[in-house]
């Protein structure tokens, strides 16, 4: 069979260079600008017929990349690829899962559909999976999910004495409790009441019994980062030392990072699911090995 190629829609790369280095994959030829009046341009300098294409392309900002990536696959069918694999490292519109107030859209599921429709697979890191158990459940393609969990944890392990894992919410309890486990931590999940996209209210518990330990706050992404500076502050009153900030996606909406670092935090560490100059964690193996299993 022809090698299949790689494309890559966003700026990651280095991990897309990770990635080709892993697998048997021929990076494509592929050109993308805007127009001046905002529209993209988008060329395929290669031929697919008979050859079966992979797009990389993380969905942070994903109302700038979904239809960019939509023209793609339909420009790479009409050249007779014979398939169309996605790697989305980050996977977005994954939160509104449910119906909150009257009325709102639950935009995940028509996300999916909508996607589904374009390729014949998906892989990607950690999805937001809170009411969903699956993506099988909005997804009507195949996929094939990559945890982070495994370099977060040597990470912890290899950089932090005495860590004591923290957990913001409920929908971290998954990531918190793997990681923690693997490296035999203590950990703490807080109950957080969302009441707007800047407001959230947290409940915490008695720390006293961990005041000799390094917090290490852990969720699946950074967005505004407004969860980890109200989840700071009380570590603060509670005399705790300065946390480490750390996530599988680093989203970093308006100017999270910058708010981090002003309110004390030394250390941010995601993963390079999205390039950030704090993606220092790489899951190229994690994500190839997913890839393998449909190439
Ligand atoms: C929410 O359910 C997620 O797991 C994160 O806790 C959340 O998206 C973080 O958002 P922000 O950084 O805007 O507080």
């Amino acid at each position: 069979m022809r090698t299949a190629r790689l494309y890559t829609l966003d700026s990651n790369t280095a991990l897309s260079a990770a990635l080709a280095a892993k697998l048997p994959l021929q990076p494509a030829n592929l050109l993308t600008r805007y127009f001046p009046d905002g529209e993209h341009y988008l060329r395929l300098l290669d031929h697919n017929t008979d050859r079966s294409a992979i797009i990389l392309c993380s969905l942070n900002r994903p109302d700038e990349k979904i239809l960019p990536l939509l023209l793609l696959c339909r420009a790479l069918q009409e050249q007779g690829a014979t398939s169309i694999g996605l790697i989305a490292p980050y996977l977005a519109y994954m939160r509104q899962d449910k119906v909150f107030n009257p009325g709102e859209i639950i935009t995940s599921m028509h996300f999916a559909r909508l996607l589904s429709e374009h390729i014949n697979w998906l892989v990607t890191i950690d999805p937001h999976l809170h009411r969903y158990t699956s993506l099988d459940q909005i997804y009507s393609v195949p996929s094939r999910v990559a945890h982070a969990a495994p370099v977060i944890a040597h990470w912890i392990q290899a950089k932090v004495k005495n860590p004591l894992l923290i957990g913001p919410d409920s929908e971290s309890e998954q990531w918190v409790q793997d990681i923690a486990g693997r490296i035999n931590a203590p950990w703490l999940v807080l109950e957080k009441i969302r009441k707007g996209d800047r407001d959230v209210k947290i409940t915490f518990p008695d720390f006293a019994p961990w005041q000799d330990r390094t917090p290490i706050l852990l969720d699946d992404m950074i967005s505004t980062g407004y969860t980890f500076l109200k989840t700071m502050e009380h570590l603060r009153h509670r005399k705790m030392q300065v946390p480490i900030c750390m996530a599988v996606h680093g989203i970093f909406t308006e100017n999270a990072r910058e708010s981090l670092l002003a309110a004390g935090i030394t250390q941010i560490v995601t993963t390079n699911t999205i390039p950030q100059v704090s993606a220092t964690l790489d899951i190229s193996t994690e994500l190839a090995a997913a890839v393998c299993e449909f190439i």
